[in-house]
């Protein structure tokens, strides 16, 4: 996804912003470019393709200003190019705009602009119309141009601009995109993304919607959409450079595959008590409006979907409400049934994602209690929740979510427990055990990860060029097994398809064919029965099938062909712990195929376009 960076002050801006440009990498991009004033004018590169390719291009180009905007590109309005690349400039070349997110309204400025400026467009995209807006109400005052544009634009961004008349200052604005302001000394940073800056700054401005922020080497200020300033305390970001680096591991993904008892050992213990009771920081619901939902909707996007699956399966079980479970591309165009008994839970390891906040937006126009699960701290999702419930998760790089997954279950489960004791619908026994199992995941994750990862390597060398792999399990077995097979398609390219496994029958088993793979889970012990029946009608058509089953449950051997053991534990919590063979499968087979496995093609790691 787009990034943007952006530096004002005494060194060579080119080199930090291409530092900071490698270190938003992760979010996916397809062009890179850069922009800097220097002597009185706008010194514009750009290039498709990686940041190596806009390196070369600039090779040994003096360009040595203290002032310049760079940009990482992922395509919405016209292919990735060399001349959709971002920045884009105005007529004259000089006004410089760098864009994240979308304009709407752009095809009637586009108009406009040609109609009664005779402005000739030079890319396909939208982001030009802004540079074009800019420049035509510039007049020496680079503020007051960037607000007439901001009012005749809609739609979402974050943009950046500078002038070539004003050399030291770069002017921001922010609407349903990221955009933060990092503080340093004698020199100010403009950024989408916190690690872009943390080798720079730990200290920065979280820039809200409808706001401008100008930067100068000695000073950032912010503005509301009345041009009056506003005070905005500092943000001190607690993490370091580090936790972004891969520590060893060959890729982010396996790395934060092995952080994960880490991160839900973090996410268990800074919402529990002394007492073992949980933690209500930053969580203002009443226990009258607990009592009163009869409602709640768990709406996401991709992984974090798919933990609200089993938000749904672990809510309704313990506290008795009804829970719908939506993607929010869906949720918002369909006149959903909220009041103000209905509780929304928005699930985003970013908290960025257009969708989501735009679905958590409807929820709330509409009465709705919201309640945010949320990895990145100050994130949007997270900045317009009722409550936040933040995952312990810390960075996450590789695109495919792992660490992220599981401690959004985390949450599920404590959200769950909690509003089942406030409702009465378990006691305290039964809240104390479920806490106390809970207790015992990191442990044994631990353990699962160190007893099977080099048995799912092994098997992956096998198993790696099948064509299409199933995924099949009954009750929150399925839920996990739609993760299971999504990690393997995003990372792996195979074809693969998660089914309930009782479903299996009623159509999709048409498509099983000796030696189709089929990965069946089978942790739950109440369904343990009927999936082996459901293990045996694919097996009986020639299927290879790879299990994963609690330790002890040996009878799955007989009809697998291989089978994964994970530690036994209350059926309830085994997703916590079954989606990590899933993930070191498709991780392995991913490698094995020799995949970009931190940045399969096509993806993006926040998605802050519709
Ligand atoms: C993208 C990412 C997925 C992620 C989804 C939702 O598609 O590639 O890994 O699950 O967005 O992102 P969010 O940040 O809202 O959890």
């Amino acid at each position: 996804m787009c990034g943007i960076v952006g530096y004002v002050g005494r060194e060579n801006a080119r080199e930090i912003i291409i530092d900071g440009l490698k270190r938003l990498e992760y979010r996916g991009y397809d062009s890179a470019g850069i922009a800097v004033v220097q002597n009185g004018k706008i010194l514009l590169r750009k290039h498709v393709g990686g940041i190596a390719n806009l390196e070369n291009l600039i090779g040994d180009d003096p360009m040595t200003s203290g002032t310049g905007i760079g940009h990482t590109r992922w395509a919405t309005h016209g292919a990735p190019s060399d001349l959709n690349a971002h920045p884009h400039l105005n007529g004259d070349g000089t006004i410089a705009v760098v864009h994240n997110g979308i304009i709407e309204n752009y095809v009637e400025l586009k108009e406009m602009l040609v109609r009664d400026h005779g402005v000739v467009f030079r890319s396909e995209t939208d982001t030009e119309v802004i540079a074009h807006l800019i420049g035509v109400h510039y007049n020496g005052d680079l503020e007051n141009a960037v607000y007439e544009a901001v009012s005749e634009m809609r739609g979402a961004y974050a943009i950046s601009v500078i002038a070539a008349a004003e050399p030291e200052k770069i002017v921001a604005v922010r609407k349903d995109a990221p955009l933060i302001a990092g503080l340093g000394q004698g020199c100010n940073f403009i950024a989408s993304d916190i690690p872009a800056l943390l080798k720079y700054v730990k200290e920065i401005y979280l820039i809200e919607n409808n706001e401008m922020v100008v930067l100068t080497p000695d000073s950032v200020k912010i503005y509301d959409e009345n041009r009056q300033e506003v005070h905005r305390d500092v943000f001190h970001v607690t993490w370091d450079a580090d936790a972004a680096e891969k520590e060893g591991y060959d890729h982010f993904m396996l790395k934060e595959i092995y952080e994960q008892p880490k991160g839900l050992y973090e996410t268990l213990t800074r919402r529990l008590n002394e007492d073992g009771t949980i933690k209500l920081d930053g969580i203002s619901m009443t226990k009258e409006e607990i009592e009163g939902f009869t409602k709640i909707y768990i709406v996401a996007c991709g992984t974090a979907y798919h933990a609200g699956l089993v938000g749904k399966y672990i809510i309704e079980k313990l506290a008795k409400v009804p829970v719908e479970v939506d993607v929010a591309s869906e949720f918002r165009y369909r006149d959903p049934f909220v009041d103000d008994k209905t509780l929304f839970i928005a699930i985003s390891q970013s908290g960025e994602t257009l969708d989501t906040l735009a679905a958590l937006r409807e929820a709330k126009r509409k009465g709705a209690r919201v309640l945010s699960v949320v990895n990145v701290v100050g994130s949007s999702v997270a900045r317009e929740s009722d409550d936040v419930f933040y995952t312990w998760a810390g960075p996450e790089i590789a695109v495919a979510s792992t660490k992220a997954y599981t401690t959004q279950l985390m949450c599920m489960y404590l959200i769950g427990l909690h509003m089942g004791y406030v409702r009465g619908t378990i006691n305290r026994e039964y809240y104390d055990q479920f806490i106390a199992d809970l207790m015992t995941i990191p442990d044994k994750l631990k353990d699962c990860l160190a007893k099977n990862a080099g048995i799912i390597e092994g098997l992956s060398k096998m198993l790696y060029n099948k064509e299409q792999v199933f995924f099949i399990g009954r009750g929150l077995d399925s839920s996990v097994s739609y993760e299971g097979s999504l990690k393997l398609k995003e990372i792996s390219y195979i074809n693969s398809f998660a089914i309930a496994a009782g479903e299996l029958k009623h159509g999709t088993i048409a498509l099983m064919e000796p030696g189709t793979l089929v990965v069946t889970l089978a942790t739950q012990d109440f369904l343990y029965e009927k999936m082996l029946s459901n293990i045996q009608e694919v097996k009986a058509r020639g299927a290879h099938v790879l299990s994963i089953a609690k330790e002890g449950n040996t009878a799955i051997e007989a009809h697998s062909n291989e089978v994964i053991y994970i530690p036994a534990c209350r059926d309830e919590i085994t997703p916590l712990l079954s989606v990590v063979p899933l993930q070191l499968f498709a991780y392995y087979v991913a490698k094995e195929r020799g995949c970009n496995i931190d940045k399969p093609k096509n993806l993006a790691k926040s998605v802050t376009v519709e």
